[in-house]
């Protein structure tokens, strides 16, 4: 059987009859007809030839598309060995090992590899029980986590558990406001882990109370109770830091990551941890495995990706004063319709008055070639998450194009 992908009619068609109806909707609309043809840096062709920037890709595009480097790196061991026996020793995945734990200045010596966002809060989960035959997790409220059963389970909004009666793991949410949650959740002696993001970004760039943190990671402790910090989103860079909870001298157990940790070219993400969290690993190294994860492809993109975040981390650190100078000039410019602007780093989020302006101006950002990340369990904050590799004048021309976008959807307002 063969079947043609042409016209954008065609992938619209193919999306709705073997996707999903609603996926080939918001394609279409996000699109305005156009698909997505090629990515290069910080730009997308569409079928209809037009560009557009690309703030969005939900984080993963840090280097942009199609760093050079990254795809250097994944060509070389795709014409080697891209795929793993999985019973011989793969010196890719080893070395991706060894340089991730020496990126985080081995504070966190133990690796597990998993592709998606989700097989690293699985994994920090299942250990964090495991070692210490506890059953009960603390998460926070608006936490982001992934949609597995395991990772939802943490994840707060109730959007993403819709017609799930119950999830397998026993989680309480938290108030991040409240420095006293943890002691009161961890005293008990029952709980495994405590996990947060130190800045969510799916709650709309949410950026957490580094003293609330410190004291929950010391009331943790002083219980046996693992500190997981989730930077699948804001860690690597994105706001500023290799790891914010580390930089920020918190004395977690353990780190994840994902999203651009393949350089934007393949899929990748990591737990990173103590010896301590890891110990049923170390113990039985089939007790947790998956038959891609540690894929030499993914691996090769390791170190290429690292190397090329350090190398523009500099440049994003100014990028971000920029980025700073100008959501504050639009939030003044459109004071009655922006509630306020929030995140660190290159990842921001514009507060709205109403769910109904923010889904407006997202319409017209669609049509004028910016492309953010919505969020979907906070319709009212607009997401943007440009790249490193982005330019003083990228984000000029996403300021223009945000400030249109704005002004049109306040005048339908009216
Ligand atoms: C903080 C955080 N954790 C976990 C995940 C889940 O990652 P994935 O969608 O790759 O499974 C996400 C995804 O947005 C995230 O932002």
């Amino acid at each position: 059987m063969t079947t043609t992908i042409g016209a954008p009619s065609d992938t619209f068609d193919l999306i709705r009859r073997h996707l999903s109806p609603r996926l080939a909707l918001t394609g279409s609309f996000a699109g305005r007809g156009a698909t997505e043809v090629s990515g290069d840096g910080c730009r997308v062709t569409l079928s209809d030839g037009r560009t557009a920037l690309d703030f969005g890709s939900y984080a993963v595009t840090l280097l942009g598309h199609r760093h050079p480097d990254v795809l250097a790196a994944v060509r070389a061991q795709l014409d080697t060995m891209p795929t793993s026996t999985r019973s011989l020793a793969n010196p890719t995945a080893a070395r991706a090992a060894a340089q991730l734990a020496e990126y985080f200045q081995q504070a966190l010596p133990k690796v597990y590899f998993g592709l998606n966002g989700a097989d690293a809060v699985e994994v920090a989960g299942k250990l964090a029980r495991l070692a210490t035959g506890r059953g009960r997790v603390v998460a926070v409220e608006g936490g982001f986590h992934g949609k597995s059963l395991g990772a939802l389970a943490l994840t707060h909004s109730p959007l993403f558990r819709r017609g799930l009666l119950g999830t397998s793991v026993d989680v309480v949410h938290v108030s991040p406001d409240d420095p006293g949650a943890v002691l009161r959740e961890v005293r008990g002696g029952e709980v495994a882990a405590v996990v947060f993001e130190p800045v969510q970004g799916e709650n709309g760039a949410a950026v957490l109370s580094v003293d609330v943190l410190r004291q929950w990671c010391a009331d943790a402790a002083r219980y046996g109770t693992f500190t997981i910090a989730d930077e699948i989103q804001c860690g690597l860079r994105r706001c500023g830091e290799r790891s914010v909870a580390l930089a920020a001298g918190l004395p977690v157990d353990a780190v994840l990551v994902g999203k651009p940790l393949g350089g934007g070219v393949v899929p990748l993400s990591a737990l990173v941890c103590s010896e301590e969290l890891y110990a049923p690993l170390s113990a039985d190294p089939f007790l947790h495995s998956a038959t891609f994860g540690g894929h030499p492809l993914s691996c090769a993109a390791l170190p290429a990706a690292l190397t090329a975040i350090e190398g523009a981390a500099e440049h994003g650190a100014r990028l971000a004063a920029v980025l700073d100078r100008a959501l504050a000039e639009l939030a003044v410019r459109h004071g009655e319709l922006v509630a306020g602007i929030r995140g660190r780093g290159l990842l921001r989020g514009i507060d709205f008055t109403s769910p109904g302006v923010a889904g407006s101006v997202v319409v017209e950002l669609a049509g004028a070639g910016l492309l953010v990340s919505p969020c979907l369990g906070r319709p009212g904050t607009v997401r943007l998450l440009p790249p490193l590799i982005s330019t003083e004048a990228d984000i000029a021309e996403a300021a223009d194009i945000l400030d249109t976008a704005i002004g049109v959807a306040g005048r339908r307002a009216e």
